[in-house]
Parts: C-alpha cells; sequence; structure tokens
C-alpha cells in the first residue's frame, strides 16, 4: 500500500514537562500515518499521557508545557493551538479514566461528543457509534454512572467518534477491564481504524495494543526507547526486557468481566505473552 510520503499528525522533538520538572518528554518524535493504529506502550509515568495531552492541547489544563519541539497535522504546526481549534481540526482524544458524565444519559453522553461536529454529519456519526457500540444503542436512556466499567470505556469512545475525528487518541482504554473486555475493546479500535481513522493508542496492554496496531513506540521515563513495525517489537528480545506492561493479570472478575479489588495479589509487571 502506498503511504503519503507526509503523515497525518506527527510530533518531532517534543520537550515537556510540569513545573520545574521540564523533560517529562525529553525529545520524542511520533508519526502517525493516514490509516492503520499506532500504538504507544511503557510502563506508568513513562510519559504516554503526558504525549497524548501535548497532541491534543490540553497539557496546559494540567500544568504541563511544551518547551520544545512541533506537532503537526497534515503539515501544519498546531502545537499553538486551543484545545478547542485542536479537537475541531480533527484530534480528538479519550482521556484516560474515561471523564463520562456519570449524571447524564448515554444519548446526552454522546450529544456532548457532537457538540463541534457540523449538523449535517450530526446523524452519520451517530449510526456509526451505533453500529461499533451496539451495547450503547441498548441503553441510551441509562444514566452513564450506571454503565459497567467496560461499558462506560465503550460511552468515552462513542463520545470520542461523535466528534467525527480524523484522528483519534486512546489513553488506556483497557485499563481496569478483564481480558475479554480488553480483547472486544482491541477489535472495536481495529474496526474504527478499518473504516478510516487512524487511531493512537496508548497501552501498558502490550499483547491487545501490538495486536492491534502496525506501528509502534515504547517510551521509556520520557524517551522513545524502541520504535518500529508492532510485528517486529512483538518478536524482539528488547521489548520483553524493556516493557514490563502491567494489568493482564486481573485479581478476580464479578458477573460483567469486570475487576473487583486491587490486582496487587497477582504478579503484575509481567506480560504473558513474552514470559510464557
Ligand atoms: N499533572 C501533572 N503534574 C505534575 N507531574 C505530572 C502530571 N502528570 C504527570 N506527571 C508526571 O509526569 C511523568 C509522566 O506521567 P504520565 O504522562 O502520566 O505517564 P504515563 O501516562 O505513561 O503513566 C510522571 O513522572 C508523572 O508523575
Ligand atoms: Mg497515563
Amino acid at each position: 500500500m502506498q503511504r503519503r510520503v507526509v503523515p497525518m499528525l506527527s510530533a518531532s522533538g517534543l520537550v515537556v514537562g510540569y513545573g520545574a520538572n521540564r523533560s517529562v518528554l525529553d525529545r520524542v518524535d511520533l508519526s502517525v500515518p493516514d490509516s492503520g493504529v499506532v500504538a504507544v506502550l511503557g510502563s506508568n509515568g513513562a510519559g504516554k499521557s503526558t504525549l497524548l495531552r501535548t497532541l491534543s492541547g490540553t497539557l496546559s489544563f494540567h500544568g504541563g508545557a511544551l518547551h520544545d519541539g512541533q506537532v503537526k497535522l497534515d503539515d501544519r504546526p498546531i502545537q499553538r493551538l486551543s484545545a478547542a481549534s485542536i479537537a475541531r481540526a480533527g484530534v480528538v482524544q479519550v482521556p484516560e479514566g474515561r471523564k463520562i458524565f456519570a449524571k447524564m444519559t448515554v444519548e446526552e453522553n454522546l450529544r456532548v461528543g457532537a457538540v463541534c461536529t457540523p449538523p449535517g454529519r450530526r446523524a452519520s456519526a451517530r449510526e456509526r457509534v451505533m453500529e461499533l457500540f451496539p451495547r450503547l444503542a441498548e441503553r441510551l436512556e441509562q444514566r452513564a454512572g450506571l454503565l459497567s466499567g467496560g461499558e462506560q470505556q465503550m460511552l468515552a469512545m462513542g463520545r470520542a467518534v461523535m466528534a467525527s475525528p480524523r484522528v483519534l487518541l486512546l489513553d488506556e482504554p483497557s485499563l481496569g477491564l478483564a481480558p475479554k473486555l480488553i480483547e472486544q475493546i482491541g477489535d472495536i479500535v481495529t474496526e474504527i481504524s478499518a473504516q478510516g481513522t487512524p487511531v493512537v493508542l496508548v497501552e501498558q496492554n502490550a499483547a491487545m495494543a501490538l495486536r492491534v496496531a502496525a506501528t509502534a513506540v515504547v517510551l521509556e521515563v520520557g524517551r522513545v526507547a524502541m520504535s518500529g513495525e508492532a510485528e517486529q517489537l512483538k518478536d524482539s528480545d528488547g521489548i520483553h526486557d524493556l516493557y514490563l506492561g502491567g494489568h493482564s493479570h486481573p485479581a478476580a472478575q464479578d458477573v460483567d468481566g469486570e475487576v473487583e479489588g486491587e490486582a496487587t495479589d497477582l504478579p503484575r509487571r509481567r506480560l504473558a505473552r513474552w514470559t510464557a
């Protein structure tokens, strides 16, 4: 397949910090082509969320600042634009921890996602969400706070799709979910990208992320430690040494397949795929 020479979204030489800590990201590059999934892997505190915040222009909401480097959308610098302008330009982020409106219904949450979508495109965006997330379609009148964790993640993603993104940024969608749901989320990410929306997928669950991604970068304390084709990274020895994934061993599951309690009594920081 022929690739455009200019990536849809790219970051180069990002130096980002919070307050006195000025190099939480230390010269990070990322390239997002106009199709497929790019995975961003790394342990807790590696800077994954900081990278997504930099792309979406939401860094300042968290007290962070970009000290050097550039973010480009279609070769146009966007790092000085407001978060709202960046979202309107099509870079849409699903934040870590979902951040849905718990007291509002599923339908109302979805409507919020579409506020920046031109009215003429809202119906097709909604239809796309209903097809991608049939469980949401069955629960439109339900209060979002009463959904299961997996459904809340789907709602957060659905709300983002309502914004008709050109590129979707997902921050650890699998966090706290049981393996079966993680697989489902992975399948939905694959579907969204197959429909023509490239996805930047931040994950600690490397097994899922590398299954759905074409390329991946591994962040380690603010630096790109490895990058390349997902297939090749999967087989590399280095990824096992560098990347020790998070939450693929839940402690217990309830009937909804959600993780209950702390997962700390089972070995964490272990990737079944590479340690078996
Ligand atoms: N709002 C913030 N204020 C100050 N430091 C932060 C803030 N958010 C993250 N950090 C710090 O930046 C580093 C990277 O964090 P983060 O980007 O959240 O990593 P990840 O998403 O990979 O877990 C960590 O050391 C974290 O403590
Ligand atoms: Mg994070």
